[in-house]
């Protein structure tokens, strides 16, 4: 039996789509029940129909309180009987609330090798402090942005001759390998949240 895994998306995708299809391949164990998108005009929710995922907007302008979307976000979560989640490119800080009630059980990706350039415009900022490596991150969520345990990372070169957009390319090829990897893992049980000591 397959886990049911939603992805909360806010934009164009590519990591949601890299999830579907390699959840379509035979034998993955987990499947993509439910895509949710906090952004009426995200991209990726059209991708996700055309592979018959059903989508489901909720969007946070639309609740008074940080605290009302995310219970709403919770509740659609448990009424589709999701066990995991996978946040990908989904623009809203969770509360720690949220968090704890999906603690070891949401995963995000980061385009940068954590725990080096938290937070926006990874590629830009990798150049900028001529670093040479640069990669993507897959990590369970905690309520710390970009904080929690990592489960796993690819790292590439970068080159001299590299712009933030060569290198976004080349990095987002990787997270469209690293992410359906981590998530395999975790849904048959070869990783989990670390206990806090
Ligand atoms: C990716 O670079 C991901 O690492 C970051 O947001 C971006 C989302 O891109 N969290 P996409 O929507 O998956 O194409």
């Amino acid at each position: 039996m397959s886990i049911p895994v939603a992805v909360l998306i806010s934009g164009r995708g590519s990591n949601m789509e890299a999830l579907i299809k390699a959840a379509n391949r035979p034998g993955y164990p987990a499947r993509i029940s439910l895509v949710i998108s906090n952004k009426k005009e995200a991209k990726g929710l059209s991708i996700a129909q055309e592979y018959g995922i059903r989508t489901q907007i909720i969007a946070h302008e639309d609740y008074e309180t940080r605290e009302h979307f995310e219970s709403a976000l919770h509740n659609v979560l448990i009424e589709n009987q999701i066990q995991l989640v996978c946040l990908a490119g989904f623009m809203r800080i969770l509360g720690a609330e949220f968090v704890g009630k999906w603690a070891g059980k949401i995963l995000n990706i980061h385009p940068s090798l954590l725990p080096a350039l938290k937070g926006l415009n990874t590629h830009e900022r990798a150049i900028q402090a001529r670093m040479r490596r640069h990669g993507c991150t897959v990590h369970f969520v905690s309520a710390e942005m970009d904080e929690g345990p990592i489960i796993a990372q690819a790292a590439i070169p970068v080159h001299v001759d590299d712009t933030s957009d060569t290198l976004a390319k080349r990095v987002i090829e990787s997270e469209h390998w690293l992410y359906p990897a981590c998530l395999r893992s975790l849904a048959c049980g070869d990783v989990q949240m670390p206990r806090k000591p």
